[in-house]
């Protein structure tokens, strides 16, 4: 598999006396969906904002799509190819409609203005918001908000999309539609980072990175990540089928039963 993107002996702090990532490697390939987790102040954030310049590493490196997000003279072609959607849509909004907010993203990376009608319209129809590009921020719910958000992202046609706690904020039915997206945006091709704290999430990713002290404590499959680690110990949640699973005795059950339990009943 082609690579996506690479950090190489990574290190951060904001202060001096408080490492946050630590000699952190990893790879990620062109098309995976990856889910990262770990408990909160364990640096996830931090490592998606290495991924499109926000942050630079104080020692290694970040490739993304054979770019380094650290240099100043490559960071528009970074953030053109990789998004970046956080946890409050409300501070994600800057301007004053839909259209104007999809239409700053593209003007930042020059986008010329006979390309941004079709662009915009193919990202308000894939979020489901078409009808909504003249609403104002205000006449938005908390989803919809987050829906254009993200559209205003994908209109700038990335081939990465980090997703950090993007369905926090969002109701039960939020949440599976944002699941829907990402799963219709890998069918795509696109590479998916999904950072979460909701297990039932993490099922849908093809691969788990945990995240512990600034360190990656596992990485592989999530059922496998499910049966194995020490999930108490990193504060983290079974997913609602494995839960079920170990209340009914079934202890020992193979990964695969859990993970189509959780299917089962997620999304609905
Ligand atoms: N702007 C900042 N200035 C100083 N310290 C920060 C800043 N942002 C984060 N930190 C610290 O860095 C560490 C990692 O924070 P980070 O936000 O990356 O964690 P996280 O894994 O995303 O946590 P959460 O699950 O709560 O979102 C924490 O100890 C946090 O206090
Ligand atoms: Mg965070």
């Amino acid at each position: 598999m082609p690579e996506m993107l690479r950090f190489e002996r990574v290190f951060f702090h904001y202060r001096k006396d408080r490492p946050v990532l630590r000699d952190l490697s990893f790879t990620i390939g062109r098309g995976e969906f990856v889910s990262i987790v770990g408990g909160n102040g364990s640096g996830k954030s931090t490592l998606a904002r290495l991924i499109d310049g926000l942050l630079q590493p104080r020692g290694g490196s970040v490739c993304m799509n054979g770019l380094d997000p650290a240099d100043p003279a490559q960071v528009r072609q970074v953030r053109e190819t990789a998004g970046l959607v956080f946890q409050n849509p409300d501070d994600q909004f800057i301007t004053t409609t839909v259209t104007d907010e999809i239409v700053f993203g593209l003007e930042n990376i020059r986008v010329p203005r006979s390309e941004m009608g079709g662009r915009i319209d193919e990202a308000l129809r894939l979020v489901r918001l078409e009808g909504y590009a003249d609403s104002a921020p205000h006449e938005l719910s908390g989803g919809q908000k987050q829906r254009a958000a993200i559209a205003a992202v994908l209109a700038m046609r990335p081939k990465l999309v980090v997703f950090d706690e993007a369905t926090s904020m969002l109701d039960p039915r939020g949440r599976a539609d944002m699941m829907e997206l990402m799963r219709e945006l890998s069918r795509r091709g696109m590479t998916i980072v999904q950072i979460t704290h909701h297990m039932e999430e993490v099922m849908e990713s093809g691969r788990v990175l945990l995240l512990d002290q600034g360190r990656i404590a596992f990485d592989g499959d999530p059922g496998l990540f499910f049966q194995k680690a020490d999930l108490e110990r990193y504060a983290l949640d079974k997913p609602f089928g494995a839960r079920v699973h170990d209340k009914l005795g079934l202890r020992g059950a193979p990964a695969a039963d859990w993970k189509k339990s959780v299917k089962a009943q997620w999304p609905i």
